[in-house]
């Protein structure tokens, strides 16, 4: 573990992987961010349960080693994505099952989760302590979110362990647990105390990422600094403020080649900047594809999300209804929560010429939304980072956002004074009310009927790079910073020790 070398080995765990099994955001991340850290010099391993959906969409994966974990044996094999090797830790409760990640297919989350995810992070830690068969030492473990949130704990029990990198994608998702089902998982009892995984008097994986790595970030500087607050912090705000200077923010990046308005398969029609009169076609096409009436004239408004209270599509909901008599259109396409489907499809039946919605995760529609939309709303409560800002932003399709964690990063109001002429992009609202958001709506109509100084927003978005280069430097710097960390530890506990 050399804090000098540029090269370092890192062990990147997550729950989800583009293209193999995705329910959001992190799995865009781990399926693109590993590929750039490589590009910047580290040799990196990206390790993911071996769901179904995975072990189905891959050619004969290696076997590597059993590893026998106090949760129960599990066996680890090894694939290639885009040149990075995937360990896969394969297990009947990740094998055995449809759905997604967390979730059967009718949306109910897997009871027995927690211990899934323990697995899963006892299985993270033994590869990162080199045990498994590999013969590689990792210098950094890199966690993702609270499935992978025991891991920093678990090797903070070794004196002689890797550095360790714990990044929060969303804080409200915890994995939460009553002390009675942390003493049936026979997890270490060490680690139950208020400067640790006990949170209110249950545990929380997350907090084993937020206590005890080395390093903690989130995924934009803006949430960085909201989740200190008691607003956006979900009660970690406490531990969070202790952590100091160890909790940063690195934005986002995305995967230009992947998001490619110029090469995209999905879409009907390709084209660029220099070309964006082309995108009309694709509006056609979307229209056509919702059943709404085609009018190449009308603005068309589009939405992709998980349907979740952070993402104000009650508040879209509510901002519609209250603009009868508006003259534009609505594609939404989303996957969540029942009530929100029923509240989205009375809409519909509401105003059939107006807006039209569709349920599921559709990847291809996604793209057919991203590329047809004139107008992309993104009302979030909160949003650690958001991806689809800068996929519409690279698709000429002008984000509408609310001033709020990663979205206040990277959209800049076209009305705002403070902003640069050339760094305008979007539309932005200050909360996600439905007051704020009729306005938002009624500006961007506004701006849509001036046509040259749409069409300059538009160029502007799409000549911006959102590719993980800087990003992906500036997490070899935090790597640095928490060997930095790690090698002090071991040396004040071997002096303490002499
Ligand atoms: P979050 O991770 O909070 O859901 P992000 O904006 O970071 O939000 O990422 C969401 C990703 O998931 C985007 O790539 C988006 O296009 C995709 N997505 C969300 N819902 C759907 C859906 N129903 N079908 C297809 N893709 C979806
Ligand atoms: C989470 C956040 C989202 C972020 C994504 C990837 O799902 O909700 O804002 O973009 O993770 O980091």
């Amino acid at each position: 573990m050399d804090m000098q070398k540029n090269q370092y080995n890192v062990l990147f765990a997550c729950s989800e992987l583009t293209p193999w099994v995705k329910t959001g955001g992190l799995a865009d991340v781990s399926g693109s961010l590993p590929h750039a850290l490589r590009r910047a010099g580290a040799e990196v391993k990206i390790v993911v349960p071996g769901y179904r959906a995975v072990l189905d969409q891959i050619d004969r994966p290696q076997y590597v080693c059993h590893l026998d974990l106090p949760l129960g044996p599990v066996a680890v094999c090894c694939t290639s994505l885009a040149g990075t090797e995937v360990l896969l830790v394969t297990h009947p409760v990740f094998s055995n099952r449809n759905g997604n990640p967390y979730m059967s297919d009718d949306d109910r989350a897997w009871p027995d989760n927690p211990y899934r995810f323990a697995l899963f992070s006892q299985a993270v830690s033994e590869i990162g302590l080199n045990r498994a068969n590999l013969d590689w030492q990792p210098d950094i473990v890199h966690c993702n979110d609270w499935q992978t949130g025991l891991t920093p704990a678990l090797l903070s029990l070794s004196h002689q362990r890797p550095a360790t990198v714990f990044t929060v994608h969303n804080l409200a998702y915890q994995g939460n647990i009553l002390y009675n089902a942390y003493k049936e998982l026979e997890l270490p009892d060490a680690l139950f105390h208020a400067d640790g995984l006990e949170f209110w008097g249950q545990a929380s994986f997350i907090k084993g990422g937020l206590a005890y790595a080395d390093r903690v970030n989130t995924v934009s500087p803006g949430y960085a600094n909201e989740i200190k607050t008691t607003e956006f912090g979900a009660g970690m705000e406490g531990m969070l403020n202790s952590r100091g200077e160890r909790v940063s923010g690195i934005l986002n990046g995305i995967d230009e080649e992947e998001w490619n308005p110029e090469t995209d398969p999905y879409l009907k029609q390709n084209y660029t900047a220099d070309s964006i009169d082309l995108k009309i076609e694709n509006k056609i096409a979307l229209q056509q594809r919702m059943k709404l009436p085609v009018d190449k004239d009308i603005p068309l408004l589009g939405s992709i999300s998980r349907l979740a209270i952070q993402k104000g599509i009650d508040v879209l909901i509510d901002a519609i209804k209250a603009m009868p008599d508006e003259r534009f259109q609505l594609a939404i396409l989303g996957a969540g929560e029942t009530d929100l489907q029923s509240q989205l499809s009375q809409l519909a039946d509401r105003y059939p010429e107006k807006v039209a919605v569709r349920f599921g995760y559709d990847e291809s529609l996604s793209r057919a939304i991203e590329a047809g939309s004139d107008i992309f709303v993104m009302p979030s409560r909160y949003e650690p980072c958001g991806l689809n800002q800068f996929y519409s932003l690279r698709y000429g399709t002008v984000p509408l956002v609310t001033r709020v964690g990663g979205l206040a990063d990277t959209v800049f109001d076209v009305d705002s004074s403070d902003t640069k002429k050339d760094q305008k992009n979007g539309i932005v609202i200050d909360a996600a009310t439905t007051e704020h958001l009729v306005d938002g709506i009624q500006r961007a109509l506004v701006h849509y009927n001036d046509k040259a100084q749409w069409k300059a927003l538009q160029r502007t978005g799409m000549r911006t790079s959102y590719s993980w280069n800087r990003s992906a430097s500036e997490y070899i710097a935090l790597y640095a910073k928490a060997i930095g960390d790690n090698l002090n530890r071991m040396s004040v506990t071997r002096y303490a020790n002499v």
